[in-house]
């Protein structure tokens, strides 16, 4: 398994296991196996509402001694509803409650995006708070005092345009570790990708399998070719694609077979060839393009939440 070493020298998984829609009920099962079959990196998120069940395997694990807390990656993130500054220290606190762990390897602010408190999910412009309301640096401020505090160990963001990006690199104190953006052939997000190489931000690609989405990933003509010419699965093509380039991957799966598909194609090395024809499916396609944080009478708007 390949390793990307941050900047004070703690190392995390290429791979982790992705838990974004993955159902209670299954996820347990889909850690377990998961950490069975070798998963070090587990991708968390309060707004997936199963970490209380995630919680339940890492402490199994943890209690069994098959697994040791050192060796485990965990990533959780930070929702739209806790951005003020006095909210996020008791989100994450929650979090690592649900997770029945003592901190966090790394915590994200999940989106550039604010709701009032208590709103779960924002239904109508009131549920909104402008990034004017809450600037993205005093909720950096308010994560920096966590890492302070020991209840992770570093931090990051999600969604994260590059202007964004560079505002928080520029005035805070430290440093995004990581950007988790969705990438895969269809969407290389080159630009980002290359300012976040310069500025040593690690990127890590969100839905790498295409989420399960339209157009599908899976059955993509070019993939499928260079899969079927080295006689491996085309998720593994896409997950080796990743890894070759340089991110981190989160694909999610609850199935014991693809959990082990998955684990294998992140140690795929494409070939500098393979790497070439893909480079050419980019079309700029997201799956989760953010429109839904753009409902009237929201202050957000797409073109704004990518700057582009
Ligand atoms: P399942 O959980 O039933 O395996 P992404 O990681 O881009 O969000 O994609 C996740 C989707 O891809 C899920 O629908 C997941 O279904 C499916 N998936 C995960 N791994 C594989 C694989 N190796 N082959 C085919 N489909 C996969």
């Amino acid at each position: 398994m390949k390793f990307y070493q941050l900047a004070n020298g703690d190392k995390i998984p290429a791979l982790g296991l992705g838990t974004w829609k993955s159902e209670k009920g299954k996820v347990a099962q889909a850690v377990k196996e998961a950490l069975q079959i070798g998963y070090r990196h587990i991708d968390c998120a309060p707004i997936y509402g199963n970490e209380m069940e995630i919680g339940q395997s890492l402490k199994e694990a943890l209690d069994s001694g098959s697994v040791k807390r050192e060796e485990l990656w965990v990533t959780s993130k930070l929702w739209n509803n806790a951005h003020e500054s006095q909210s996020v220290l008791p989100a994450l606190q929650k979090t690592i409650d649900d997770l029945q762990i003592d901190y966090l390897d790394l915590y994200l602010i999940h989106w550039p995006v604010a709701f009032k408190k208590n709103v779960i999910m924002a239904q109508t412009g009131e549920d909104y708070l402008s990034l004017d309301d809450v600037p993205l640096i005093e909720t950096w401020r308010a994560m920096e005092k966590c890492v302070a505090r020991g209840l992770c160990k570093h931090i990051g963001v999600s969604n994260f345009s590059q202007k964004k990006l560079a505002h928080l690199i520029q005035s805070g104190s430290i440093k995004p570790q990581v950007n988790q953006i969705e990438a895969h052939p269809l969407l290389q997000q080159k630009e980002l990708f290359e300012y976040c190489q310069k500025e040593d931000v690690l990127v890590c690609a969100y839905s790498p399998l295409g989420s399960g989405g339209e157009p599908s990933l899976l059955e993509h003509g070019v993939v499928k070719k260079i899969a079927d010419n080295r006689g491996v699965s085309p998720a593994q093509i896409l997950l080796g694609w990743g890894v070759t380039r340089g991110t981190a991957v989160i694909p999610k799966s609850v199935n014991p077979a693809r959990l082990l598909d998955n684990f294998r194609g992140a140690n795929i090395e494409l070939s500098s060839q393979e790497m070439e024809i893909l480079a050419k499916v980019d079309r700029d396609y997201r799956f989760v393009d953010g429109s839904f944080w753009a409902i009237p009478g929201s202050p957000y708007t797409v073109s704004g939440l990518w700057d582009n």
